[in-house]
């Protein structure tokens, strides 16, 4: 396959936006695509407030981060998303998802990658039937994509070898550590990790001890971030979304049940850092 050159990054929330910086530092072309034009302003600040760090922490120059920032070009319409490889990075629904990679097919070449960060829904489901199966598989990003090393390549039904070894190849190229697992619910750390936020939860419903208590044993234990501060990052939202979907794909077992106390987090709108209350107040 031809080598990447030019990257449409779909979404610029939370994962979006690291995804386009990391690509840009990286010395790709690309093209950071989001419907809401408000969203693309705020990714454009935190990207240039976070060069502006690393200038001052000399990880990069005054005239890399210049470079850098040139790299990006930012749209809020699709007919700019032409690339040798799209990465999607849209809201957590398989509707939204599939229709704008259908959209994007109509206007890319027959031999751009189309990769999805989703964090739990099938693979195999968001590609079945479509033209650009065997083009399509998980490039699946940790929060912050920007820093975070891990990016799980998810092969999916259809998905050709040569796509996994360029996704391989460009998540290298991204400075990032690549693991390639087949499609299953969860992948692997959605699934595994699941418990973490799960038994938190069932342990403050329980009142066993406070969500600060929970946080400080797990953090003395080893972990980077406790369950609930790790919620707060990763988005109520999300987070409740990715509980749902892989507990209804593996026949609801009772062990994976979704919290009510997540729920309610998520009705409430206290969906963590981004909307300054969740687990925490920010
Ligand atoms: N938040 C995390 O920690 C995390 C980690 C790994 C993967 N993910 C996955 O990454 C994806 C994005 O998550 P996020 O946390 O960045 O969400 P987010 O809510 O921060 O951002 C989603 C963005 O998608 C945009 N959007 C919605 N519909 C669109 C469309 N049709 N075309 C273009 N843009 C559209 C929204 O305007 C918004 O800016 C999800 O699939 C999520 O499961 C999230």
């Amino acid at each position: 396959m031809e080598p990447i050159k030019k990257i449409c990054v779909c979404g610029a929330g939370t994962m979006g936006s690291g995804i386009a910086q990391i690509a840009a530092q990286s010395g790709f072309n690309v093209i950071q695509f989001d419907v809401n034009s408000e969203m693309l302003f705020k990714s454009q600040s935190a990207i240039e407030s976070d060069l502006k760090k690393l200038v001052g922490r000399e990880k990069i120059t005054a005239s890399q981060q210049e470079e850098i920032k040139q790299r990006i070009v930012f749209t809020s319409e699709i007919k700019n998303c032409c690339a040798d490889i799209i990465i999607e990075a849209v809201v957590e629904n398989k509707k939204i998802k599939q229709q704008l990679f259908d959209e994007l097919c109509l206007i890319n070449d027959s031999t751009t990658i189309f990769a999805t960060n989703t964090s739990s829904i099938s693979v195999s489901e968001l590609s079945v039937n479509k033209n650009y199966a065997s083009r399509f598989a998980g490039m699946h990003f940790f929060n912050p994509a920007q820093i975070m090393k891990l990016v799980e390549i998810i092969r999916a039904a259809g998905t050709g070898e040569d796509v996994i070894e360029t996704l391989v190849q460009l998540s290298k190229q991204l400075g990032k550590t690549p693991v390639v697992c087949n499609d299953a619910p969860g992948f692997i750390v959605n699934r595994v990790a699941r418990h973490y936020y799960l038994e938190a939860m069932q342990l403050l419903e329980e009142e066993a001890a406070s969500v600060e208590a929970i946080d400080k044993v797990m953090e003395a234990t080893g972990f980077k971030m406790g369950p609930f501060k790790l919620m707060d990052l990763i988005g109520m939202d999300v987070n409740y979304s990715v509980s749902n979907i892989v507990w209804e794909a593996l026949g609801k077992p009772e062990r994976l049940k979704p919290s009510t106390i997540q729920k309610n987090k998520v009705a409430a709108n206290e969906l963590g850092k981004k909307t300054g209350k969740g687990f925490y107040e920010y």
